[in-house]
């Protein structure tokens, strides 16, 4: 069982003419088996805070700890997926899932039995000694999915993952990924700015809001993955009643703020 806790998270950006505050009193647990959807506009402060948990970007102010150790930089214990998938055109798929395992000294053999354990988790154990340009955007994103599990990381994070993908794709490796989680149990920490995406994977849904960036509000116990899980049908659950309610109050929740946001 893993646990993440953020506390009192400042990040504050040298701009010309003075700071930009990204990010205000983030205030956050999560652990084994969350699905946590960061949700808002742009500019809310989402990617910076995922910079943040892959210790990619020191936090100005605030606590960040894994397990109990302060989160210093990028380590294996975290993998990250990114909105174009960031793979490494001139080595197969079966090498770009392994890399980070050879990056820590892993021996072949090992490294391989574990990437096409991880391919076989998303479905692509026959494309593992394919080229990357062989795939397409939908499979792309799967090996990201494999390489970012391959450290076997106690959180995985997602900045926008489906974002290049056409509707019909994004569904199925929404869908897959439900089934990745539901496997893993591990903590999840995934950003969107669709309503309906979110509502469909989050266990957890955080809204966030901008100038400053902050957390506006958190819905707990989101049934809808579950509903997922239960019936297999995607459809059936984004047309459901209770979602399209959700779907409305959260909607409503984010317009209602953006009065504010021109203001300030
Ligand atoms: N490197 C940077 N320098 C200055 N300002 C930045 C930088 N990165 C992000 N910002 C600002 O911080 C705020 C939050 O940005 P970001 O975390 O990218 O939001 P989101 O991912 O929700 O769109 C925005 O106002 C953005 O302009
Ligand atoms: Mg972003």
């Amino acid at each position: 069982m893993s646990h993440l806790s953020l506390k009192d998270l400042c990040v504050r950006y040298p701009v010309k003419g003075g700071v930009v505050t990204a990010l205000s009193e983030v205030n956050l647990e999560m652990e084994s088996g969350d699905f946590l959807v960061a949700l808002g506009a742009s500019g809310c402060g989402k990617t910076t805070l995922l910079n943040c948990l892959a210790g990619f970007l020191p936090p100005s102010s605030g606590e960040i700890e894994l397990d109990g150790h302060a989160i210093g930089g990028p380590g294996a214990d975290r993998g990250v997926v990114f909105q174009k998938h960031a793979l490494m055109p001139w080595i197969n798929v079966i090498d770009n899932v392994a890399l980070g395992l050879k990056m820590r000294g892993i021996g072949l053999t090992e490294r391989r039995r574990v990437a096409l354990e991880k391919l076989k988790l998303v479905g692509l154990e026959e494309h593992a000694q394919k080229a990357i340009y062989e795939l397409s955007g939908g499979m792309q994103q799967r090996v990201g999915i494999a390489r970012a599990l391959a450290n076997d990381p106690a959180l995985l994070l997602m900045d926008e993952p489906m974002g290049a993908l056409d509707a019909f794709t994004r569904e199925t490796v929404q869908e897959l990924l439900i089934d990745v989680w539901k496997r893993s149990n591990k903590m999840i920490f995934f950003i969107t700015h669709s309503v309906e995406e979110a509502l469909f994977l989050a266990t957890r849904l955080v809204i966030m809001t901008p100038s400053p960036g902050r957390i506006l509000r958190i819905y707990e116990d989101l049934p809808f993955s579950k509903m997922f899980l239960d019936t297999r049908n995607s459809r059936e659950v984004k047309s459901n009643r209770d979602f399209i309610a959700m779907r409305e109050e959260v909607l409503s929740l984010i317009h209602h703020r953006e009065p504010e946001q021109i203001t300030v």
